[in-house]
């Protein structure tokens, strides 16, 4: 089934195909993807808490299961709480990891799960790739970046990768031509009107305001640690 026509390919995470398509699809649009979840885990895993043996980690907005396929090989030890709100996504990413250890899957969203005091001061680290920018900056964000630091022991890290907003404006043709570049090179096919703008149904913000919410939310200040044209990858503490 083809995207809806008014929509960009990124608004729906299932892109209103089957989510078998979704890896396929996401490495066509975002550059670097092969490596996110990948680079992701490998950055929780030698943090102070997540590297402890047996340590209990949260997948938040887990998809079709990229970062726990990877954690399960890189940390195979690491007890793993992998929760999504769609039913889809984590019927693939459950028939993906299905020989992999026991995972604790719960169909729900960061905001509900840790409205359960037992998810309270959990997990030694988390990991959020590509979620927090389909979320509106309406309090939403916010919501969801002081579930994920409610959830976490006193020092916790959280990897978090998004789609963000440009900081150098500049450049932003050249960089939104880029990206339809990459696109088109990488083999998507879809109407030039459904590829790019960067930002369309999505809900990226700049590097200040993340800095605030996250502050507001309950960790320090984001250190960057990858980029790639608008999506970047960020390490985030809760204080100890
Ligand atoms: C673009 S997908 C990314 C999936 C996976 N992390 C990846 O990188 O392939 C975003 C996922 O976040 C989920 N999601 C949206 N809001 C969420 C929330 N508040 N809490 C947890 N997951 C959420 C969506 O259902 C979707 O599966």
């Amino acid at each position: 089934m083809a995207p809806a026509t008014d929509s960009h390919p990124m608004d729906d995470p299932t892109f209103g195909l089957a989510a078998d398509h979704y890896d396929l699809i996401q490495q066509q649009l975002i550059p670097g993807y092969g490596s996110l979840a990948r680079l992701a885990v490998a950055l929780l895993a030698a943090s102070p808490l997540a590297s402890e043996p047996g340590a209990e980690v949260l997948v938040a907005g887990c998809g079709t299961g990229a970062e726990l396929q990877e954690a399960v090989v890189q940390r195979p030890d690491w007890r793993l709480s992998a929760i999504d709100p769609s039913a889809a996504m984590l019927a693939e990413a459950r028939s993906r990891l299905a020989g992999a250890p026991a995972i604790d899957w719960q169909q729900t969203t960061v905001e509900q799960l840790t409205e359960a005091p037992a998810c309270q001061g959990r997990f030694a680290g988390a990991l959020s790739v590509l979620v927090l920018q389909s979320l509106a900056d309406d309090g939403s964000k916010l919501a969801f970046l002081t579930g994920l630091a409610r959830s976490l022991r006193p020092g916790g890290q959280l990897v978090l990768v998004d789609l963000m907003s440009t900081s150098l404006p500049s450049l932003e043709p050249q960089l939104a031509s880029a990206w339809v570049g990459f696109q088109r090179a990488s083999g998507l096919q879809a109407p030039a009107e459904q590829l790019a703008p960067l930002t369309q149904g999505l809900h990226p913000v700049g590097m200040a305001r993340l800095t605030s919410l996250v502050n507001a939310a309950g960790f320090s200040d984001p250190a960057r640690i990858f980029q790639a044209l608008a999506f970047e990858g960020f390490l985030l503490q809760k204080p100890s």
